[in-house]
């Protein structure tokens, strides 16, 4: 249990460090680098690439190389940071607020400090989704229902069961011991999202040989993700684009597409991993 403790702590103190780098004008591949580069000072690694989605986009935006953008007046910023010892994740993550966003920002916080009281074994995993639905709905907003938390293992972001943001009837229970990402995402939109561009936000699939030897190269680099998603930018080799465009079209990597709310809502998000029985482990002590 310790690493998902470490893991935990890590992620929290990071995401408290990133929070304040976000100001407008600043740039988000900086932002990108800085947050990672904290992560691994503070002894642990990525367990996925920092997502930094802005306005519509609600998830899955990470820097890509030579990333021009910068942050805007108005913008509604989500911050979520994975962060594993050895296998063992603590993902988390909020919204920063460069606009007049507030009630959104605290509709899916808020939806997240009530799913949070109720994560206890036992519960079903509906009951969650019903309090984030409820919550999210005072505010006058609507919770993303194709978005959810999720359960982790070892060196596994989404190991199966999914933990709704709205009431799907699923009777589940969660069992002492289970480590969840609860992580309620609010709009002023119509509540879903869907495909947009690719992330450059990867993950190995299928380990199997390549004849191209760019592409066997770098496919030997990807190895050290031990499976959990990585950004493209954070290969360094001149000939990537061409051995990337090889593993993905034979199905060796698989490319994470942006998720956008349907209808350009604006999205806010909240997260905490928790511990069943044990409680939020990526909260600041
Ligand atoms: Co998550």
């Amino acid at each position: 249990m310790d690493n998902w403790i470490k893991a935990g702590k890590i992620a929290a103190e990071v995401l408290e460090y990133g929070k304040k780098l976000m100001k407008v004008n600043e740039s988000l591949l900086e932002v990108a680098e800085k947050v990672e580069a904290k992560i691994i000072s503070l002894g642990g690694k990525p367990a996925f690439p920092v997502n930094i989605s802005a306005n519509y986009i609600a998830a899955h935006y990470t820097a890509y190389k030579d990333d021009k953008t910068r942050f805007n007046e108005g913008d509604l910023i989500k911050l979520d940071v994975g962060v594993h010892v050895n296998g063992a994740i603590g993902d988390n993550a909020l919204t920063i607020d460069l606009g007049n966003n507030e009630d959104l920002v605290k509709a899916s916080r808020e939806a997240l400090n009530e799913a949070v009281k109720i994560a206890k074994e036992g519960t079903e995993v509906r009951e969650i989704g019903y309090v984030i639905q409820s919550k999210i709905q005072e505010f006058g907003f609507s919770p993303v229902i194709n978005l959810s938390g999720h359960k982790m293992d070892l060196y596994k972001v989404h190991a199966g069961l999914t933990i709704p943001n709205y009431d799907n009837r699923d009777k589940t229970k969660l069992e002492k011991d289970f480590v969840i990402a609860i992580e309620p995402f609010a709009t002023d939109g119509e509540g879903k999202v869907i495909e947009g561009k690719g992330s450059d936000i990867f993950r190995l699939l299928n380990k199997k040989s390549v004849r191209n030897e760019h592409a066997r190269r770098i496919l030997r680099e990807i190895e050290k993700y031990d499976g959990l998603p990585f950004a493209k930018r954070w290969i360094n080799s001149p000939m990537k684009d061409l051995a990337f465009n090889i593993l993905e079209r034979e199905k060796v990597i698989h490319q994470y597409p942006q998720l956008i709310e349907s209808s350009r809502g604006l999205v806010s998000q909240a997260e905490h991993t928790v511990i069943i029985g044990k409680g939020v482990i990526t909260r600041l002590s």
